[in-house]
């Protein structure tokens, strides 16, 4: 029986099978064995765009839909409302599923099998809820059916990375993953054996890298369009502070689509019309009827990146106004993600406690993710750990290395 190995990942997903006891990576797209998570509705052509072209896209200004972080809606009551697009009725299960068929296509067409079955990572908590964490599951199988796999079967993400990253450890070492990526950050304890490894406790927490764009974003981009700016009442003198709703939701790639309905277009012109500081309240109105809310996330996720890798930088926002731009300065980004590296800190914490292990016990960390490239996640990981060897494993593909290898016994 074929099995296809698929990480459905909050930003970038691939897939990989078994070959020779290694994993192999399909390309997915020309040469690329990760693909962006992400789909444009392009209103011109009728058709869904996947992956890169989706974000070409988005920049070329091209009329249609734009939609990343579809995971992370997964386990949401919205999931199953059913909206027009491109003159059919889909919800957001069949959006996932076509998504996932074009991986399913690739894969079949560069090996030359038929994948009915799928081995596909999960996170250990998509949702801290346990009631939304288990509607989550359902939703993805749904639409690993819709995509047309007959059966698919479920592994925790950090479990597939601990399978591909077991060979930097010696026989009886303690490894902890650390797997920090853009939805969730992801933790498996394992000691590793002579054949096989021993999984001794997992966890994980809803924060991931489009958490810190997210922050990033409404601490310093927000206020430049009204966030925390007064509002007059239409009679009298008194004000009240904008709400935050708004540039919550255009500070969060996952509801960005959200806000280009009617009503929230007419929420920003009211503002705009009582605001204490109209101008910031016009960018508001022209980023909605421009509909450039995508644009300024991936602005803000670059600002992140380059001044994680520099020290400091600037978020260029040259979409929204002429010569409008952000400065990231030394150590800013830092201090802002740092509450949420220690919520990841302390879930790896509680990841060891679970299994009734001291934190000096762990002999290796290994890091993957891409969100494990900022500093402030690796830095406030590693302070927990001061006895572990730190081990930097493929950041984009350790998890489907891991499910490729594993593929092959899934569903023995
Ligand atoms: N060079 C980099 N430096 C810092 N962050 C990065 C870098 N490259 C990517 N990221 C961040 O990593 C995140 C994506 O990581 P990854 O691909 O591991 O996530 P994912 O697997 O799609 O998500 P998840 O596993 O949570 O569902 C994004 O938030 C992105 O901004
Ligand atoms: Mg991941």
């Amino acid at each position: 029986m074929a099995v296809l190995g698929v990480d459905f990942g909050t930003s970038n997903s691939a897939a990989a099978v078994a070959r020779d006891g290694k994993p192999h990576l399909i390309a997915l797209e020309a040469g690329q064995t990760t693909l962006p998570t992400a789909v444009f509705f392009d209103f011109d052509t009728k058709k869904m765009l996947i992956g890169t072209a989706a974000g070409k896209a988005l920049l070329a200004g091209d009329e249609g839909r734009y939609m990343r972080a579809l995971k992370s809606l997964l386990g949401a009551p919205l999931m199953r409302e059913r909206r027009n697009m491109l003159g059919e009725k889909l919800d957001f299960i069949d959006i996932v599923a076509r998504f996932l068929a074009r991986i399913k296509t690739a894969a079949e067409a560069e090996t030359g099998l038929r994948f009915d079955h799928a081995l596909s990572g999960r996170p250990v908590r998509f949702h801290a809820d346990d009631a939304r964490n288990a509607q989550a599951e359902l939703d993805l199988r749904e639409a690993y059916a819709r995509a047309g796999f007959d059966d698919v079967t479920f592994m925790y993400e950090p479990e597939a990375a601990a399978l591909a990253n077991r060979d930097v450890l010696a026989q009886g070492d303690l490894g902890l993953i650390v797997d920090i990526g853009g939805g969730t950050s992801d933790f498996t304890l394992f000691r590793n054996g002579t054949d096989a490894i021993d999984i001794l406790a997992s966890f994980g927490v809803r924060l991931g890298g489009t958490d810190f764009d997210r922050m990033v974003s409404l601490e310093t981009v927000m206020p430049l369009l009204g966030r925390g700016s007064q509002i007059k009442h239409a009679f009298g003198n008194e004000t009240h502070t904008a709400p935050t709703t708004i540039f919550n939701d255009l500070a969060t790639w996952q509801k960005i689509p959200f806000l280009y309905a009617p009503e929230s277009r007419r929420l920003a012109k009211d503002l705009e019309k009582y605001a204490a500081e109209p101008l910031k309240l016009a960018r508001l109105v022209s980023v909605l009827e421009d509909e450039i809310g995508h644009d300024i996330a991936f602005a803000v996720e670059a600002g992140k990146i380059a001044a994680n890798d520099a020290g400091n930088g600037a978020i260029d926002l040259s979409i929204v106004e002429r010569n409008l731009s952000v400065p990231l300065g030394e150590g800013m980004v830092e201090e802002l993600l740092d509450p949420m590296a220690g919520e990841m800190a302390h879930a790896a914490l509680r990841t060891v406690a679970n299994a009734q292990v001291a934190p000096e016990d762990v002999t290796h960390l290994v890091f993957v993710g891409g969100s494990s490239l900022m500093k402030v996640t690796r830095s406030a990981l590693a302070a927990k750990f001061p006895q572990a060897k730190v081990h930097h494993g493929h950041a984009l593909t350790a998890i489907v290395d891991g499910l490729g290898l594993a593929s092959k016994s899934a569903f023995e």
